[in-house]
C-alpha cells in the first residue's frame, strides 16, 4: 500500500499585545512611514511573558483550533513536531509541553531549528514518517516568541519581527490527488553569518566573560538577506514544480515566507502570481519566522481563500541558511 499525507486541520494564535510601528520611534531613530514603505509592516504582536505568554503557550492555543477544524481528540496524534528558534527550554521541548497540555498521549514529540524554514521542515519530515507507514497522524506546528531574541536598540532589526504560532494537522491517505505532493528543503551553512545569534549557545553561554547580551539576539545583512531570500524561494519554488511537471500558472494558489513585502513582489513578479493568488499578512504580523506559512495557510483556509481540490506552493527562506518549498493539494 502507498501512503501520501492529506491536510485535515489548521490553527494560530498570538500573544494579545499589538505594537504598532510609532511606538518604535519612542526608543529608535525610525518612523512609521519608514517602516511601512521599506518593509510593509504596520503592527506585529508581542508576547507577554509577566503573563505567562510564551511560545509554548500560543503554539497550544494555535494545536487546538488545528485538531478543532480536523475533528479528531489528541489522542489520535503519533507525532509533534514544532519547527521554532525560541522554544520556552532547551528541555522539555516545546513539542513536549504541547503534548503534555493537549493530552496527546500516544504522541512522540520533539522540536526543530531550522529558523523561518522551521514549518516546511516540519512538514516534510512528518510527510516521510507518514509515507512509511510509521505515523498515521502528526501535528506540525511553527510557532515563534522572536520579541525574546530581538535587539530592541537596533532599528535595521527590532521592527521586523513578531510573535506567533500556526499548526497543521495531516494524516495518511492513500488518495495522491489531495495530499502533500512534494517537499524541497535546503540549508548552505556557508552563508550562516549573513543571518545569525552569535552568542547564548554552548559555544559562548551566558556565564563566560566574553558573552554580551547584545550578540545573544538577532544580527542580520538585511541587504544580503532580502537578494538570497528572492533566489533561494524563487529557484526552490521552480525546481519543485519541475518536479512534478508543473508551471506556476498550475498553481491555484502561493504561500509566500513573509518578510518583506518587498521580497513578496518580487517572487510574485518572477513567478508571475497575481495578487489574488496570495496571502499577504505581514502587514499585520510582521515576520513570525517559523509561523508565518503556517498562519497564512490557516487564514487563507478559514477564509475560503483555498479550497478543496487546489494546488498550493508554499516556499521560505531563513536564516542559518535554510529555505524550503512543498506543494500541497488540498
Ligand atoms: N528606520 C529608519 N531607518 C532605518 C531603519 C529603520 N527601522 N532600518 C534601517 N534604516 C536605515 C539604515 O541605517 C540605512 O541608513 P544609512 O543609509 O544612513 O546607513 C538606510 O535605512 C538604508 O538601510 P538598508 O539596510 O539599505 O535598507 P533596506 O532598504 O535594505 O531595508 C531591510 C532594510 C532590513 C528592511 C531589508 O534589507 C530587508 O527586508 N532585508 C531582508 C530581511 C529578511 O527577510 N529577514 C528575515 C529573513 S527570514
Amino acid at each position: 500500500m502507498t501512503y501520501f499525507s492529506k491536510l485535515i486541520g489548521t490553527g494560530s494564535a498570538f500573544p494579545e499585545k499589538i505594537m504598532t510601528n510609532a511606538e518604535f520611534e519612542a526608543f529608535v531613530e525610525t518612523s512609521d512611514e519608514w517602516i511601512r514603505t521599506r518593509t510593509g509592516i504596520q503592527t506585529r504582536r508581542i508576547a507577554n511573558l509577566q503573563k505567562g505568554e510564551s511560545t509554548s503557550t500560543i503554539a497550544i492555543a494555535a494545536s487546538r483550533k488545528a485538531l478543532e477544524m480536523a475533528g479528531i481528540s489528541a489522542d489520535k496524534l503519533d507525532l509533534i513536531v514544532v519547527g521554532t528558534v525560541t522554544a520556552d527550554s532547551v528541555m522539555p521541548t516545546t513539542g513536549n509541553l504541547v503534548q503534555a497540555a493537549l493530552g496527546a498521549t500516544r504522541a512522540f514529540s520533539f522540536d526543530l531549528q531550522a529558523a523561518c524554514s522551521g514549518f516546511l521542515y516540519g512538514l516534510s519530515i512528518a510527510d516521510q514518517f507518514i509515507r512509511t507507514g510509521a505515523v498515521e497522524t502528526a501535528l506540525v506546528i511553527g510557532a515563534e516568541t522572536l520579541s525574546t531574541l530581538v535587539n530592541w536598540q537596533d532599528r535595521g532589526t527590532c521592527v521586523l519581527f513578531g510573535d506567533a504560532a500556526g499548526a497543521a494537522i495531516i494524516t495518511r491517505t492513500t488518495d495522491p490527488k489531495h495530499s502533500i505532493l512534494g517537499t524541497r528543503l535546503y540549508s548552505d551553512g556557508t552563508k550562516g553569518d549573513i543571518l545569525k545569534i552569535p552568542h547564548g549557545g554552548s559555544k559562548i553561554p551566558h556565564y563566560l566573560p566574553e558573552y554580551q547580551h547584545k550578540n545573544h539576539t538577532i544580527h542580520m545583512q538585511g541587504q544580503e538577506v532580502f537578494k538570497l531570500a528572492v533566489r533561494s524561494m524563487i529557484d526552490s519554488s521552480l525546481a519543485l514544480l519541475s518536479e512534478h511537471d508543473l508551471t506556476p500558472s498550475d498553481v491555484d494558489f502561493f504561500l509566500f515566507h513573509q518578510a518583506n513585502v518587498r521580497i513578496l513582489e518580487m517572487c510574485m513578479k518572477s513567478l508571475g502570481v497575481p495578487r489574488e493568488k496570495t496571502w499577504i499578512n505581514l502587514d499585520k504580523y510582521g515576520n513570525t519566522s517559523a509561523a508565518t506559512l503556517p498562519v497564512c495557510l490557516d487564514e487563507a483556509m478559514r477564509q475560503g481563500a483555498i479550497e478543496t481540490g487546489n494546488k498550493v506552493l508554499l516556499t521560505t527562506f531563513g536564516g542559518g541558511v535554510t529555505w524550503a518549498s512543498g506543494l500541497i493539494q488540498i
